[in-house]
């Protein structure tokens, strides 16, 4: 008997405050029309004072529970893509279950950067279709705000806060994540790096020196190509063809990029999910994201078939196909 895994609630959570272009504009030397023109960004949340991965994440998950009429107590397994943990440890995982006051499960973060989202879920769907457990809380949140250099103009307009939250249950009807498909290439590490980290050592400068670092140019072209290779590898796998995918929802990075992998699965763009435009790079957040406001805004039905796909740090990348 095979076990799949269905999606029986979702959510999300922004933070309130808003950092638009033009508020960039009096930051660095940059401005608005440069900004749309290559990436799609309008405007992107910011984690205020408080606020931290855990705190979003917590409400994202309340909303992902209310959907699916369940409770924290109500799940068995927590599993959190995440590139900034509130703390080294505890795991933002475990801050999370204690904050919903469901302990004794297992709960862990996964780290693949912009990937994690779907690295997440696919560890999540693996521990169901094991069969060890049964409803699983997946969450991909990030507040990469934190560490971004904002005097460099070439990365700090591209990120923005956020968490998004998954509930998956275990069926035996075939729906759901149909499958998944997770990468890395750690040989592309040095395209899109945060430079500092505690066993390399912090250095003597504002937030420990930490930073992020990317190659934009690079990383945009082996985006590209590796998002094309996995649509191909996740289509084969389930024995599909482009048409019979209804939507894609992609990585929020840059809408060139999402537009040009549209291209390869000869989707208009009026199958695409894209939230870039209002909440910029979330990271492991904005698959989860732009999935929650498909679901919300009418447009994913039940019974659609869904490409997910992301690309990150690391390099990792990967894909789900879910029929929801
Ligand atoms: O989740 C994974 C994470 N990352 C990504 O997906 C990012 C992938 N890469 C990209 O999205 C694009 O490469 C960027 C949006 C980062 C940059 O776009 P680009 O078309 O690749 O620009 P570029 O880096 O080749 O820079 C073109 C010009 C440069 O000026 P010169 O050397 O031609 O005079 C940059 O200095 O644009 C300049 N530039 C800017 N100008 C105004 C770079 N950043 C800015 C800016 N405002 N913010």
């Amino acid at each position: 008997m095979t076990i799949y895994s269905k999606i029986i609630g979702t959510g999300s959570h922004l933070p309130d405050k808003i950092l638009t272009n033009a508020d960039l504009e009096k930051m660095v030397d940059t401005d608005d029309q440069w900004i749309q023109d290559r990436t799609g960004i309008k405007q992107r949340h910011v984690a205020g004072d408080g606020e931290t991965t855990s705190t979003l994440a917590i409400e994202a998950a309340k909303k992902a529970f209310e959907v699916a009429g369940i409770t924290a107590k109500d799940i068995d397994l927590i599993v959190v893509g995440t590139t900034t943990p509130d703390l080294i440890f505890p795991s933002t995982a475990c801050l999370i279950q204690n904050a919903l006051d469901c302990p004794g499960i297992a709960a862990f973060d996964v780290n693949a950067a912009c990937s994690g989202s779907i690295y997440a879920l696919a560890v999540a769907d693996k521990f169901i279709k094991s069969g060890t457990h049964k409803r699983a809380l997946v969450i991909g949140a990030e507040t990469l705000t934190r560490m971004v250099d904002w005097n460099d103009r070439t990365t700090c307009v591209l990120f923005g806060d956020g968490a998004s939250a998954i509930v998956l249950e275990a069926t035996e009807e075939k729906e759901g994540v149909l499958s998944t498909h997770i990468h890395a290439n750690g040989a592309h590490g040095d395209l899109l790096n945060a430079t500092v980290g505690v066993s390399s050592g912090l250095k003597n400068e504002p937030n420990g020196g930490l930073k992020i670092r990317m190659k934009g140019n690079e990383v945009f072209k082996t985006a590209v190509m590796t998002l094309g290779r996995i649509v191909k590898e996740t289509l084969k796998a389930n024995d599909m063809k482009k048409t019979d995918i209804d939507w894609l929802i992609p990585h929020q990075a840059n809408l060139r990029i999402i537009t040009a992998t549209a291209k390869k699965l000869s989707m208009s763009m009026d199958q695409v999910i894209v939230t870039v435009d209002k909440h910029g790079n979330t990271s492991a957040a904005s698959v989860g994201l732009a999935l929650d406001e498909a679901i919300k805004s009418g447009k994913v039905k039940r019974g659609d078939v869904l490409l997910l796909e992301a690309f990150g740090g690391g390099f990792t990348w990967g894909s789900a196909l879910i029929q929801y």
